[in-house]
């Protein structure tokens, strides 16, 4: 019976794979996969660390009343262009005073003195500031506080997220879509002795050029840039314009800080200046760095609280063009290496996407693209594993999945495919022709068509070849999540600045108290940009 129907198969499979070619021409479409996976991936900490290289942007709302938390040294309201995170713990990793000794950890922000208070923030986080006079004393001892304030959103904030780790200062991509793709190579490169300094990662720059970018090129429709490090963030252009201060209120001294080594995270980036160094990363010591992570970790699958919607309808993506994205084997995409002209075809894009879409889409896409990865995530690695120890076994596994699409009286593997591919989408929009839709449609038809030649193979390990291809195909994060944490434990991924390789290939449950202690390996992250 199984032989016999496997033939069957096998024979309308030749057949259907010649006349899938036409018929769902309209469907194949370039990076699919790489598409699936930006919807995935956005507003998620989890799937934006690990496709930390992001090359697509998308429009994005922020309902006004949301919550916004910035940390400083300063109690004072703060105006004009400045740094807003979503989760308290993140801004208060810069709460601290603006003099006086530095954090712990390596002396890579010497916080020089920045007397009118203004972009303090961007400069703390980024930037040693150029050579200043020595402050008076006044302002030298008045405060040694650092403050937290939080603000409100006083309208729907619309802002373009910029995909991937994009407030990663690494060399390794994170920083390309905004440096090449919107700014055409102009940001200046951090180097110590080059004066003026921009900044470590040139990120006083980028923040500057990005509101110029929005006032200018996008017709002021733009409240600013939405990022990702170790926490989703925003500069947002005008902080009198759009937000509603709430309060401010001093942190806790810290006086641990100041002694050596331990206390304190250290988000400031540069692994002491050494970059073959080995072991953690900075920022990985000390209950500061668990507070942050714990807060941070708890956003792995959503920023949550529908605080962010992207539109899915119309979103800009390097994928989407002919470029070759994996230069020299690259794992992950880059932007670099293209050419200034591809930078300014994706550049015009976006200007076009934020001066004729709506923020909001039609459909959410990524409840879509969940509804596939959940269904089939685990199916998928069960069968390519080794439990399966023979293959009747794995036939008939596979035959379950599909029964909902077989109609048992007259088989007919394409409408088979077709019936499954199309399970999660809306009725209305299979014949969409919109990226999302038709990138989702590409990948569920590739996952069906998958286990129907799957099913159709007489071997055991040909048949799980198959699916294991089909895994690195669709490369998808939750491949990679942590099972059975405990509760007093994190998963651990590595988070620019912190991590290792090990970590990247294997993330692995830790104590959320000191995540990244105690690791050894090398340095996931290298040295810093530039
Ligand atoms: C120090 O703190 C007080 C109140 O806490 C504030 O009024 C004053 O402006 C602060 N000084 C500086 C230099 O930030
Ligand atoms: C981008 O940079 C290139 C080379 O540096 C320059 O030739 C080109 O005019 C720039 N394009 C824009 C739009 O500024
Ligand atoms: C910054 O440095 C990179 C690599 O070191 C180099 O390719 C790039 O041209 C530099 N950019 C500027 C604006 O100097
Ligand atoms: C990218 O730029 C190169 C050189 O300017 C050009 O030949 C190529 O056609 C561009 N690629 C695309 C997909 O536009």
């Amino acid at each position: 019976m199984h032989s016999f129907r496997q033939i069957t198969i096998g024979s309308l499979l030749s057949l259907s794979i010649c006349s899938t070619a036409s018929s769902t021409a309209d469907l194949t479409i370039q990076n699919a996969n790489h598409i699936f996976n930006v919807i995935h991936d956005s507003m998620r900490q989890w799937g934006s660390s690990l496709h930390h290289n992001g090359v697509s942007f998308f429009l994005a709302t922020v309902p006004a009343g949301t919550q916004f938390y910035h940390g400083t040294s300063n109690p004072g309201i703060v105006s004009g262009m400045e740094w807003l995170a979503f989760e308290p713990e993140h801004a208060m990793v810069f709460a601290r005073p603006h003099r006086g000794p530095p954090p712990p950890g390596p002396p890579d922000d010497n916080d020089k003195d920045d007397r009118n208070g203004h972009h303090e923030e961007l400069r703390r986080r980024h930037d040693e500031g150029p050579p200043q006079p020595p402050p008076d004393f006044k302002d030298f001892d008045e405060n040694d506080s650092g403050y937290l304030h939080t603000y409100a959103a006083a309208k729907d904030l619309r802002l373009i997220y910029i995909d991937g780790m994009s407030a990663g200062k690494t060399n390794k991509g994170t920083l390309d879509s905004q440096d090449y793709v919107l700014f055409n190579g102009t940001i200046e490169n951090f180097s110590k002795d080059k004066k003026p300094h921009r900044g470590p990662g040139g990120e006083y720059d980028r923040a500057n050029k990005a509101c110029e970018m929005a006032k200018n090129e996008w017709e002021g429709s733009i409240d600013g840039v939405l990022r990702m490090e170790a926490g989703f963030e925003i500069i947002l252009c005008s902080f009198e314009r759009d937000l509603t201060p709430i309060r401010t209120t001093q942190v806790k001294k810290d006086t641990k800080a100041r002694g050596k080594g331990k206390g304190g995270p250290k988000p400031h980036g540069t692994p002491g200046g050494d970059k073959k160094r080995k072991g953690p990363g900075p920022g990985g010591h000390g209950p500061d760095s668990s507070r942050w992570m714990r807060a941070v970790t708890s956003r792995y699958d959503s920023i949550g609280g529908n605080r962010v919607s992207l539109n899915y309808d119309n979103f800009v993506t390097a994928f989407s063009h002919d470029f070759n994205l994996f230069p020299e084997e690259s794992i992950l995409p880059r932007l670099a290496h293209l050419s200034s002209l591809n930078w300014t075809a994706l550049r015009s894009e976006i200007t076009s996407m934020v001066l004729s879409q709506d923020s909001k889409s039609s459909w959410d896409w990524q409840a879509t693209a969940d509804m596939i990865v959940t269904r089939y995530s685990d199916e998928l690695s069960s069968m390519a594993s080794e439990k399966f120890a023979d293959l009747k076994q794995l036939h008939e596994h596979i035959e379950i999945l599909l029964s909902p699409f077989i109609d048992y009286s007259k088989r007919d593997i394409q409408e088979e495919a077709e019936r499954c591919s199309t399970q999660f989408l809306p009725f209305q929009a299979q014949d969409e022709k919109s990226l999302a839709a038709r990138s989702l449609h590409h990948v569920a038809h590739t996952i069906c068509s998958t286990l129907l030649e799957a099913w159709a193979e007489e071997k055991l390990s040909l048949s799980q070849n198959r699916v294991r291809s089909l895994i690195t195909y669709l490369d998808w994060t939750t491949w990679k999540e942590c099972r059975g944490c405990q509760d007093n434990e994190i998963c651990v991924v590595p988070i620019w600045p912190m991590g290792t390789i090990s970590d990247y290939d294997n993330p692995k449950c830790r104590d959320a108290s000191r995540p990244y202690d105690g690791e050894d390996g090398e340095s996931y992250w290298g040295g810093m940009h530039g």
